[in-house]
């Protein structure tokens, strides 16, 4: 089925929209704070928040079809929990009007729209096919997100497109991954399975040159569209299947968040989200491309979910994986475990959820694999990390630190007894703990002196 392309034809005025968006305050943090959500992923279906939610378009006395439209949007953990009192006012000022119409995809009468929107903006809106002035009211059939100070239209997140390929809207993997990865400047970057192009823009700030590859034209069209909407020149789009896009070229950062659920009914390729049966097929794929494509002392991180069955421990999988460069690879595996299961990985013994970074050595020998505890976005630059790992003259050679939460007896338990690269990831991990929760200066102070402190004892 061809679907329009909603945005072929809408190269007319950027600046227009970026006013509007900015003008407004469509910033990710001012949209969690009016839909009071914290953006979650992988609820089981029927948990909590579906639950709660679904009490509460009942009591809001909302339409039925708005109120299923939202619920399902929940369900998928797009949305979380939306704030009743949110549903409940309906679109007050300029912020909301882009909430309801950009992320919930609902109709906005034009009258509203006319007292807080110039005449001028509508029809840039318009004009870039981003809104459909439909009688009486305005519907967009896209999506548009704020990330990293940049903007990206993507499909619909609330109404996909039925029977399209459809382009990801920004989820929170994606975000988890901007929150990851290193921001040193390089020379050239990959972003495989670039969708809306979020990783290739926000890379394209600290790379001279990015290439972003997809096997979806829909989405290389709304790559370059909001590489163009943001001005950014330095990224070149190439469509095909994973590494065949860029044929023998190397990288010096490689960045993918390819599709990983588990999944039989589709094929891995088919759309965005299937991993095939149990998931790695794609991730798999990129691992044993690194030794061709991932210049030495280059960095490949991926945002991914490892179903483990037994014991075999998702480090290990993923060395074993980077064939020629097994031994050649040091390896930082930031996760946590998630309650996600469907009905390809019923006998899964855990899920591991998070971002691998795995760093090709200049020098091979003495490689190491740590496992942290995954809370994006790091406060600390992973590449500086490795790199303090990697002039450690410490014998460890595999180092596994905590699971999903920190304890603080545990933490301490696993201080007192580790050996100093244990100690460096644990106190970074820690540090960006304290960061996320934002808890009071003093705990920043107590937190750095200790962080320091961990330095000092080792270098
Ligand atoms: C999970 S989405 C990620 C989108 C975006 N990078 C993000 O983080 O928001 C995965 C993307 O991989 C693309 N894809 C699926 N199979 C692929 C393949 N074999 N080669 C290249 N891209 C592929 C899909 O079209 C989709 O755009």
């Amino acid at each position: 089925m061809t679907v329009p392309h909603p945005i072929s034809l809408a190269k007319t005025c950027p600046r227009g929209l970026l006013e509007i968006l900015r003008k407004a305050g469509f910033t990710f943090d001012a949209v969690k704070a009016r839909l009071g959500t914290e953006y979650r992923m992988y609820m089981p279906e029927g948990s909590g928040i579906a639950g709660r939610f679904r009490a509460l378009v009942q009591s809001a006395g909302m339409g039925a079809d708005i109120g299923a439209r939202m619920l399902s949007a929940n369900r998928l953990g797009v949305l979380g929990a939306i704030s009743n009192s949110f549903i409940r006012r309906g679109p007050k000022d300029r912020l909301d009007l882009l909430i309801w119409l950009f992320l919930l995809n609902e109709p906005v009468q034009t009258t509203t729209l006319k007292c807080l929107f110039s005449d001028g903006d509508l029809n840039a809106l318009a004009a870039m096919n981003l809104i459909r002035l439909d009688r009486d009211v305005a519907v967009c059939d896209l999506a548009i997100f704020e990330c990293a100070g940049l903007f990206f239209a993507t499909d619909a997140r609330v109404k996909r497109p039925s029977g399209v390929n459809d382009v990801m809207p920004l989820h929170p993997d994606s975000f988890d991954l901007v929150g990851s990865v290193s921001r040193k400047p390089v020379e050239s970057t990959l972003d495989l399975c670039t969708g809306s192009g979020v990783h290739a823009l926000v890379a394209a700030r600290h790379s001279k040159h990015v290439v972003a590859t997809d096997i979806n034209p829909r989405a290389l069209h709304f790559a370059e569209f909001n590489a163009w909407l943001n001005g950014i020149t330095n990224i070149e789009f190439q469509q095909g299947d994973l590494f065949r896009a860029v044929e023998d070229s190397a990288f010096d950062l490689i960045l993918s968040n390819p599709p990983y659920i588990p999944d039989t009914d589709s094929s891995p390729g088919d759309n965005r989200s299937c991993g095939g049966q149990h998931g790695d097929v794609l991730w798999s794929r990129i691992l044993q491309g690194l030794d061709k494509h991932l210049r030495p002392g280059g960095l490949c991180q991926m945002i991914h979910m490892i179903v483990q069955f037994g014991d075999e421990r998702p480090e290990d999988k993923i060395r074993a994986l980077l064939g020629p460069l097994t031994d050649s690879c040091n390896i930082i595996l930031c996760s946590n475990t998630i309650a996600y299961r469907n009905k390809e990985i019923e006998s899964a013994t855990l899920v591991h959820y998070g971002v691998v970074t795995i760093k090709r050595s200049v020098n091979p020998g003495g490689t190491f694999s740590i496992r942290a505890p995954f809370h994006p976005p790091l406060a600390f630059d992973i590449s500086t990390l490795l790199s303090t790992l990697e002039h450690t003259s410490l014998p460890e050679e595999r180092i596994l630190i905590g699971q999903s939460h920190f304890e603080r007896s545990e933490r301490n338990k696993i201080l007192s007894g580790a050996g100093a690269r244990m100690r460096i990831v644990n106190f970074l991990a820690y540090c960006c703990i304290i960061v996320r929760r934002a808890l009071p200066v003093r705990s920043y102070v107590r937190s750095a002196w200790r962080f320091f402190g961990s330095l000092h004892q080792v270098l």
